[in-house]
């Protein structure tokens, strides 16, 4: 069975499979599709089993195989999908074939004129090639040496090479036939902001009417771009403009009879360029409770837009390298436990520009220690305590109430010193004070109790 469909199919190519060893691959005109299973042993290499897929027979595979690779191997011969088309020119102008084709492998395609390869490179003849299309352009046109039968010829490698053929005829300025296409408006240079639309004119007349398209650096534009679209009348409107739209257009009216260009004809999309500036920079400081949560939020804008990453200190990048989102970054840090510069930074073609905030950790203020107490009197006390803790306190509050009564502490707020005299105390009676530092969190724990009795009404101290 193997045998036999070798035979039916025809050899076509030996190639070499990364390191594997040849792989032979078989194609006929019915059987495009072919799998080739082989084993390499050394140098030599086996061809294990055939399988042809969409063909009436599928072969089983046999044998024992340790070490296989299926290689699914496409073919399809060429195929012209778009025969050039027979065309009048003035002597002059320009003339432009197109022809496209395709297959698998891809098809070459070639121009020939007069059975002669048409070299791109030849003054007057351009090949450009674009999504399988290639066009051959003849500019200008001259009478006597460019009438001729144009070929275009479409290869692969596999089947047999296609071509198809277009006549160029040339006409002498005075003596084009009636009807023959004129331009009756051109394009003009445009320059338009980018985002915005470009109108490129074009009219013509002609019997009959002719059809307009448009080429743009020498390429015909594709008109399966949304942006694009082409009047009633032959102009050609791009909305929203991007900067790839800047080229040189030119406008091709044709008919039956002949085929007429406008010049070529730039147009420019002016991009703006504007460098990198913080719209929402983070804040200079934050302050968080130890263990809080924090959104640092950065936004930054520009033209083109700016990438946007974070840094941590001097040199930890905290934004994966390969995920660096543009204009706006927010970075989320959770059970914060230690104070930290975080650097937002922002980039662009045009700059690098860079915001440091420092996230600094809160807590509430310590204890105050060693309540000392002096100068007693029969209503006054004079209190005095240290405090080692966070700084950047705001004040103290001092509590104090008899120490044997059952009422509510009275309370000194707002004391910026670190002694106070108390004053207007009962004589004769034992008091508990408390000491209390704030912050802008809040009240830290009271400090030890100080007691003391106040002195006897009449008894100055000495
Ligand atoms: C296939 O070959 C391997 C290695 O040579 C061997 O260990 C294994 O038993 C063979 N399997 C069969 C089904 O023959
Ligand atoms: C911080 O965020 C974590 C996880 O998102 C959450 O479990 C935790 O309760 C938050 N802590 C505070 C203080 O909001
Ligand atoms: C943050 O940066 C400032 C200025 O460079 C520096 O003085 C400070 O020590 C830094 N703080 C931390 C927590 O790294």
């Amino acid at each position: 069975m193997r045998r036999g469909l070798m035979s039916s199919s025809s050899f076509r190519t030996i190639r070499k499979v990364h390191g594997l060893g040849l792989i032979l691959v078989f194609s006929s005109k019915e059987i495009h599709r072919v799998v080739v299973v082989v084993i390499a042993v050394g140098k030599l290499v086996m061809v294990l089993g055939i399988s042809l897929i969409g063909a009436e027979h599928r072969c089983q595979l046999h044998g024992n195989f340790t070490d296989y690779h299926p290689f699914i191997y496409l073919t399809h011969p060429p195929e012209i999908i778009r025969k050039p088309s027979n065309q009048g020119v003035r002597v002059g102008g320009v003339a432009t074939f197109f022809c496209g084709a395709r297959g698998d492998p891809a098809p070459n395609i070639v121009w020939r004129k007069n059975g002669k390869k048409i070299m791109g490179t030849q003054s007057r003849y351009s090949v450009i090639e674009s999504n399988g299309v290639s066009m051959l352009r003849i500019e200008p046109v001259r009478a006597g040496r460019d009438d001729a039968p144009y070929e275009c010829m479409a290869e692969n490698g596999v089947g047999d090479a296609v071509s198809a053929e277009a006549t160029l005829t040339v006409y002498e300025p005075d003596k084009t036939p009636s009807g023959f296409p004129v331009i009756t408006q051109s394009p003009t240079t445009r320059v338009i902001e980018i985002g915005h639309t470009a109108v490129m004119q074009c009219k013509a007349t002609g019997s009959p009417q002719p059809k307009i398209y448009w080429i743009k650096d020498m390429k015909r534009v594709d008109m399966t771009n949304s942006r694009y679209s082409i009047n009633a009348e032959g102009s050609l409107q791009i909305d929203n403009s991007e900067e790839s739209d800047m080229g040189r257009y030119e406008c091709v009216a044709e008919n039956s009879v002949g085929t007429e260009h406008t010049k070529q004809t730039n147009l420019y999309v002016k991009v703006r360029r504007v460098p990198p500036t913080f719209s929402r920079p983070p804040e200079p400081v934050y302050e968080v409770m130890l263990g809080g949560n924090l959104s640092l939020a950065c936004v930054a804008v520009g033209s083109p837009m700016p990438y946007v990453k974070w840094r941590q200190g001097v040199d930890q990048e905290l934004t994966p390298e390969n995920d660096v989102p543009v204009g706006r970054n927010v970075m989320e840090l959770t059970n914060i436990r230690h104070s930290a510069n975080y650097t937002c930074v922002a980039s662009s073609t045009l700059g690098i520009i860079e915001a440091t905030t420092l996230v600094k950790v809160q807590s509430l203020p310590a204890a105050p220690t060693d309540v000392q107490i002096s100068e007693v009197t029969a209503t006054q006390v004079r209190l005095e305590w240290s405090y080692k803790g966070p700084e950047d306190l705001q004040y103290y509050v001092i509590q104090y109430k008899p120490k044997n009564a059952n009422q509510a502490f009275s309370e000194i707020s707002g004391i910026i010193t670190m002694f106070y005299v108390v004053r207007t105390l009962s004589p004769y009676t034992e008091y508990e004070f408390y000491v209390i530092a704030v912050n802008n969190i809040g009240r830290g724990p009271p400090s030890l109790p100080a007691t003391c009795t106040t002195g006897e009404t009449g008894i100055v101290p000495p």
